[in-house]
């Protein structure tokens, strides 16, 4: 299973003084350096963290996979036919939103999401779409042309009935045991609409993705789906990080996906 990490909160630090410090590519060369399999970031409307520069600067730097996200806005689907990312994974965008809240609609939008797909492949750039874990969608994405699903894993990860919170020490060292969460019933029915939309996504013909809100705690059991070729994650990771350094901590994703990966194909 490969991880990609997103690094747009390297450039949300470095916007805070509007500098040239923390810089978003040097800190995609150490995501490559600690194993990382592609390099994640999001060009919002806004701007408010990564710049077109970094997309730009990214594109030339980073030896692993480029997969930019981004709202279908032309503003910056222009951006990215000209960057040329090995792959565009198509979000829905809110300004107001703190981060993506949830799939895209894509069995609304799929006459605009044609066209729009095809431009893109004609220049030889993948196209992912972040969908909700429902067949609508996963029909609708078959429908579109799209090759790859990436799941919105954030209701699975913000499911509330935890039956115990992970200690505060698991979150701070990041030790994925000592942070392990325990099933719930709320967990258990968001694992399982994931697992299944893996399989159907499968099914159909498309490579399948998954990400958003995962961390150490709760990435292990969604990096046992054997569909699932692919997790994306950023905050945790970056905030992991401020303790132990960037590399330290994209090892430990790495490691975690490993192990849990081996252990789903022994069981
Ligand atoms: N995948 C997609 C499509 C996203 O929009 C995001 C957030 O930018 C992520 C993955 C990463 O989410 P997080 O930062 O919560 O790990």
């Amino acid at each position: 299973m490969r991880l990609g990490v997103n690094i747009d909160h390297i450039a949300t630090v470095r916007q805070a003084r509007r500098g040239a410090v923390p810089d978003p590519v040097e800190a995609a060369l150490t995501c490559e350096r600690a194993g990382a399999d592609g390099i994640v970031c999001h060009l919002r409307e806004d701007r408010r963290h990564i710049q077109d520069a970094d997309v730009r600067r990214l594109r030339r730097a980073i030896t692993t996979r480029f997969n930019l996200e981004m709202s279908i806005a032309p503003s910056v689907v222009r951006v990215a036919l000209a960057v040329k990312p090995d792959q565009v994974t198509l979000v829905p965008e809110r300004r107001q939103e703190l981060t993506t809240e949830g799939g895209l609609d894509v069995a609304k939008l799929l006459p605009a999401l044609r066209p729009l797909i095809r431009r893109f492949q004609a220049r030889g750039i993948a196209v992912s779409l972040f969908i909700d874990p429902i067949e609508r969608q996963l029909a609708a994405a078959r429908k579109s042309g799209a090759g790859v699903i990436e799941l919105h894993t954030g209701r699975y990860a913000n499911a509330r009935d935890r039956a115990r919170a992970p200690s505060a020490a698991g979150w701070a060292t990041g030790v994925p045991s000592a942070a392990r969460l325990t099933a719930t019933p709320a967990r258990a029915r968001e694992l399982e609409a994931l697992q299944r939309a893996a399989r159907r996504g499968r099914a159909l013909g498309l490579a399948v993705a998954a990400g958003h809100g995962l961390d150490y705690a709760n990435a292990a059991a969604v990096a046992k789906i054997p569909e699932i070729e692919e997790l994306n994650i950023g905050f945790s990771i970056i905030a992991h990080a401020l303790s132990v350094g960037l590399e330290t901590a994209v090892r430990e994703m790495v490691t975690l996906m490993q192990r849990e990966e081996a252990h789903a194909v022994s069981a």
